[in-house]
């Protein structure tokens, strides 16, 4: 998979080095290219940004950087990309999410700061693939990037050879709508706190069910909203 991120802050994304997606990155499997929207503006400032057209507070990024990234991306892409930009105002990101765009070719991630991007740079990007405007969740971060980094790394351990154990991704929270079960290593004992007796016997099918049951009761717990309705 490929992933461009667009960005006025490409430092943000070297963490991605030393993460899963950096492992990932030197087996070949995902190929991020970070870009600085400031190497596209042409004059001295490198301005990204203006006054709103109508009026109202904060600043819009302009949209010819944009364009000129955006072109220069699709350039030299060999299939039409899906555009992805972080937003409040944007669909929320879920596991759902994850597994669809961990399907896809080629990913550009658009990183808006200040009040937004100009709409027309959607606009632009919708004629040359698909655009998606996703939202981690509700509440407003400064700026597409935390968004970015956490939506392509979501995404980048769903592509087929990047977790060691496959199995691992099938049992963990929100694949099949339930949260994980608690987990338990050894020592059996430690400070007081034993490991549930059923985990120490060694009987595969009780110790299955005790987990679902866990994993029903903590879902009603934490997140009624996952179960469905009774009502
Ligand atoms: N940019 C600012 N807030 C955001 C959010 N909640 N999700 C995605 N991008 C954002």
């Amino acid at each position: 998979m490929r992933v461009d991120v667009v960005t006025i802050f490409p430092a943000f994304f070297d963490v991605l080095e030393v993460s899963l997606v950096g492992k990932a990155r030197g087996s070949g499997l995902l190929d991020v290219r970070v870009h600085d929207l400031r190497d596209h503006t042409r004059d001295r400032h490198r301005t990204v940004d203006d006054t709103p057209y109508g009026g109202g507070a904060g600043m819009v990024m302009k949209p010819e950087p944009w364009g000129e990234a955006i072109d220069a991306i699709v350039a030299d892409a060999s299939a039409a990309p899906i555009f992805v930009f972080p937003s409040p105002a944007g669909e929320v990101f879920t596991q759902a999410t994850a597994r669809e765009l961990a399907t896809a070719e080629h990913l550009v991630f658009g990183c808006g700061r200040y009040e937004g991007i100009d709409e027309r740079v959607f606009t632009y990007a919708a004629s040359l693939g698909r655009v998606r405007m996703i939202s981690l969740g509700d509440y407003v971060l400064n700026g597409g990037e935390v968004a970015s980094m956490a939506m392509i790394e979501a995404i980048a351990r769903l592509i087929p050879g990047m977790v060691g154990n496959p199995a691992s991704l099938v049992e963990e929270s929100h694949e099949d709508g339930l949260l994980e079960y608690p987990s338990f290593t050894k020592p059996a004992s430690w400070r007081g706190m034993d490991v549930p007796d059923v985990l120490l016997s060694g009987h595969h099918g009780r110790v299955a069910q005790w987990r679902h049951a866990q994993r029903v009761e903590r879902t009603r717990e934490r997140r009624p909203d996952l179960l469905p309705s009774t009502d």
